[in-house]
């Protein structure tokens, strides 16, 4: 159960989470097409090229430069840290040379915000 469901619980009782925690869930789910086109920026060798330097399932030719990126929910709860770590990896590493897609403008904010889901759905 998430923080929402847990406080939700709190406030209305077992009941009235059983009816509004459906809710909650279906505004946190990411749609399939959503990570599709994620996964489609993170693969691409013009785009993301994520593959170049790690491995991520499903992807050919992966590099092991950079860390494997699974369980990456459990790794990174918070969403907004990953996407520092993909927006500026010189942010955690000044030392990295993993580029920094968002501060350089590699990719977009929106396309940044793709890849993030798709990731931190790994
Ligand atoms: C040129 C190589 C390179 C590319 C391309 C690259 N990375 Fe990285 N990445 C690294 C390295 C090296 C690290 C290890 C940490 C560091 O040096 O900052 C890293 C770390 C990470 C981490 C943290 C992993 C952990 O275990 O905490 C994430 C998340 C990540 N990269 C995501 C991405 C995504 C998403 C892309 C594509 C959009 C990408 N990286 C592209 C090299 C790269």
């Amino acid at each position: 159960m998430d923080k929402k469901a847990i406080l939700l619980t709190a406030l209305l009782g077992a009941a009235g989470t059983a009816l509004i925690a459906p809710a909650v869930v279906a505004e946190q789910a990411i749609s399939p097409e959503r990570l599709e086109q994620g996964k489609a920026l993170a693969f691409d060798r013009f785009k993301g090229n994520c593959l170049a330097c790690h491995w991520i399932e499903g992807g050919e030719l992966t590099g092991n430069y950079g860390p494997p990126l699974v369980a990456m929910k459990i790794r990174y709860p918070d969403r907004e840290a990953l996407r520092e770590q993909i927006w500026d990896a010189a942010i955690k590493n000044p030392h990295t040379r993993m580029p920094p897609f968002g501060r350089n403008r590699i990719l977009t904010e929106e396309e940044i915000d793709l890849v993030t889901d798709f990731i931190h759905s790994l």
